[in-house]
C-alpha cells in the first residue's frame, strides 16, 4: 500500500520532520535536490545545458538547489527567478544566499536560448490560485521549451496542477518527468494532472509515517509489489465450492455478451462456480461460448422459488450487466436486495434500475453495512445522485463520498482515475492502472466479474473493490501490451486476468 497525499498532508509531515523530528528544513531541501540528481542518474540523463525556473516559495529553493548540485558537476546551469526577491521563503533567500556566495548571477530576465532540459521549480504543492500574469508567460515559456526538444523537469507537481485535485489552475507545465518528494500527490494521479506528471519517481527525503502522528494520510494506491499479498490465499485442498459460488444475474434479449464477460471473470479470477439467471433466449449461446457456467434461464418471468434456490445457494450476488431496465429485471432486482444473506455487487443496468426505481434504492440502502459494493460510471454515478455532469466535475470525490453515505455501501466510480470510498471510512483508494484502451465496450462487465470473484473468495468489500479495480487497470494494461489500445477489446482483458494474478514485482 502506498499513502498519496494532499497538500495539507505533506505541509504538516513536512513542518512536524523540521520541528518536531528536528532535521532542519534547509537539509530536507538539500536532500529533496539530492534525490533529483541521483534520479537523473538513474535515468542515464546527463544535461549538458540546464534552465532552472524558480518561483518564491520553498520549490524555488528546491530548484535552486538543484541546479547549484548539477553546475558543481560540470553542468552549465542558467538561474531564473521569476516574482517578487523580496518576498521569498528564508529557506528560498537561504539558497539564493548560497549561489551568490557561491559567484553564481540570477537572471530576472529569461534567457530564450537552447537548453537540454529545463528545470520547473515555479511553484510546488504551495500554489493555492489560478496562474496569471507573469507566471503565466512563464509556464507557457517552459512549454515552448518542451516543443522544442528540451526534457520538462518539474518538481514535487507540475507548475500550474492543483496538488489535491489534478485540476489546471490557469495553464500547467506539461513534464516530461516529475520528481516528487516522500510520497506522490493526489495531483499526479487524478485527471488532467496524471497527463501533465509524464513519469513520476518519488525519492524519499526523510519525511516518514513517523510524522503522521497529527493524521494519516486520508488515500492511498496500490503497487504491483503489493499484489502477492493482497490476493486471497487458497487452500491446497480446497474445492469448487471452498472458492466461491457466484451468482449472476445479468443478459437480455439483445445483450447476452455481458453474460459471458462478467461470468468468465467471475472464473478467471479464481471463484469456483457460476451460476446465471438469464432469459431464456440467450441459452444456446451461454452454453456455446462460457460451458463452464450453470444456468437457470426463463421464458418470461423467473419463478419465485428458483430465484430462492439459486440465492441459497450463492456466496455472493452479482446483479445488473446487460440486464435491461424492463419491469421483469426491476421484479428480478426486488427479489435479490430482499434477501440479504449474500454479498452483492451492483453495476450498470441493475444501478440505473435503483436509480429509476427508489422502492429499489431504498431496498439497497436496507441492506447496508458491508455487504454491497456498486461500480457505476461517471453517467450512472449522476443518475444515482440525481445529479449532473457539471456537479460532477467539481468535485467528483464529495460526490462519491455522498452516494456511498447515502447507500451505506462502498462505490468502486468508475473514472480514468477511479476512486474506492466506502461509507463511514476516512480513507479512499485511488487507482493508477489502467488505459485508455479500457474505454470500450464491456470493460465495465469485466470489472463487475472480477469484484465478484474476489468477493466470493472471501475478502473483506473494501479491500475487494480497490484490488478489484487495480488488477482490471493491470488486465487492461496487459491486454494493450499484446493488442494496442486502439484495437483491444473487453475479451482481451478477460484473458488478461490470469496473467496479472500472477504478477510479482519487477
Ligand atoms: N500565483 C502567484 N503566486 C502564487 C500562486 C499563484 N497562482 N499560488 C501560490 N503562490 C505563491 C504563494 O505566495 C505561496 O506562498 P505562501 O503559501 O507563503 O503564500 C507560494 O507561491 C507557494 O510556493 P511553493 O513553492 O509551491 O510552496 P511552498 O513554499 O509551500 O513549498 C514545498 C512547497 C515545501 C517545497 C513542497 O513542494 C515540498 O514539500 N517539497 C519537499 C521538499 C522540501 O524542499 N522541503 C523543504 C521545505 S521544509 C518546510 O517547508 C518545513
Amino acid at each position: 500500500m502506498n499513502y498519496i497525499l494532499n497538500a495539507n498532508e505533506m505541509k504538516m509531515y513536512d513542518r512536524d520532520t523540521s520541528e518536531r523530528i528536528g532535521i532542519p528544513s534547509m537539509v530536507l531541501m538539500e536532500r529533496a535536490s539530492l534525490g533529483v540528481v541521483e534520479s537523473l542518474k538513474e535515468q542515464n540523463l546527463k544535461p549538458d545545458r540546464i534552465l532552472v525556473v524558480a518561483g518564491m516559495g520553498n520549490n524555488g529553493g528546491d530548484g535552486l538547489a538543484v541546479g547549484r548540485l548539477l553546475a558543481e558537476k560540470g553542468t552549465e546551469v542558467t538561474f531564473y527567478i521569476a516574482g517578487n526577491p523580496d518576498k521569498v521563503t528564508p529557506e528560498m533567500r537561504r539558497q539564493l544566499l548560497i549561489l551568490e556566495n557561491s559567484g553564481f548571477s540570477i537572471q530576472r530576465k529569461l534567457e530564450l536560448a537552447e537548453y537540454d532540459m529545463v528545470v520547473d521549480a515555479l511553484f510546488g504543492i504551495g500554489l493555492s490560485r489560478n496562474v496569471e500574469g507573469e507566471y503565466l508567460e512563464l509556464i507557457r515559456e517552459i512549454n515552448n521549451f518542451g516543443k522544442r526538444g528540451a526534457l520538462i523537469l518539474s518538481l514535487d507537481i507540475p507548475s500550474g496542477v492543483c496538488a489535491d485535485t489534478g485540476r489546471i489552475l490557469g495553464m500547467a507545465v506539461r513534464a516530461d518527468i516529475t520528481v516528487t518528494f516522500a510520497y506522490a500527490k493526489r495531483g499526479h494521479f487524478l485527471y488532467p494532472g496524471r497527463e501533465y506528471t509524464g513519469k513520476l519517481v518519488v525519492k524519499n527525503i526523510g519525511v516518514t509515517e513517523k510524522s503522521f502522528i497529527k493524521g494519516r494520510p486520508g488515500a492511498f494506491c496500490y503497487e504491483k509489489k503489493d499484489l502477492q499479498g493482497l490476493l486471497p490465499k487458497r487452500s491446497p485442498w480446497g474445492n469448487k465450492g471452498t472458492f466461491g459460488k457466484v451468482l449472476l444475474v445479468a443478459g437480455s434479449h439483445d445483450m447476452c455478451g455481458a453474460c459471458i464477460l462478467c461470468g468468465k471473470s467471475i472464473l478467471r479470477t479464481g471463484a469456483g462456480m457460476v451460476k446465471i439467471i438469464t432469459p431464456a433466449c440467450n441459452r444456446t449461446i451461454l452454453q456455446e461460448a462460457f460451458p463452464e457456467a450453470m444456468l437457470y434461464t426463463f421464458e418470461d418471468r423467473p419463478e419465485p422459488e428458483k430465484i430462492q434456490k439459486s440465492l441459497d445457494w450463492a456466496d455472493v450476488v452479482v446483479a445488473g450487466p446487460g440486464l435491461s431496465t424492463g419491469d421483469i429485471s426491476g421484479e428480478l432486482m426486488e427479489y435479490l436486495l430482499k434477501d440479504k444473506r449474500c454479498p452483492m455487487v451492483i453495476d450498470a443496468d441493475g444501478l440505473n434500475l435503483l436509480a429509476a426505481r427508489r422502492e429499489l434504492f431504498r431496498l439497497a440502502k436496507e441492506r447496508g453495512g458491508k455487504k454491497l459494493i456498486i461500480t457505476p460510471h461517471p453517467g450512472e454515478l449522476v443518475r444515482l445522485l440525481k445529479t449532473d455532469r457539471e456537479e460532477y466535475g467539481t468535485d467528483r470525490e464529495k460526490l462519491v463520498s455522498e452516494l456511498a453515505g447515502e447507500l451505506c455501501c462502498v462505490v468502486a466510480a468508475k473514472d480514468a482515475a477511479t476512486l474506492v470510498v466506502e461509507a463511514g471510512r476516512e480513507e479512499i483508494y485511488i487507482n493508477t492502472s489502467g488505459n485508455d484502451g479500457m474505454a470500450t465496450a464491456g470493460s465495465g462487465d469485466v470489472l463487475a466479474g472480477i469484484t465478484g470473484g474476489l468477493l466470493a473468495q472471501g475478502m473483506d468489500s473494501f479491500r475487494c473493490a480497490c484490488l478489484s479495480v487495480y488488477l482490471h487497470g493491470l488486465a487492461g494494461e496487459e491486454a494493450s501490451a499484446g493488442k494496442g489500445r486502439y484495437g483491444m477489446t473487453a475479451s482481451d482483458i478477460v484473458e488478461a486476468i490470469p496473467t496479472v494474478m500472477t504478477l510479482r514485482d519487477e
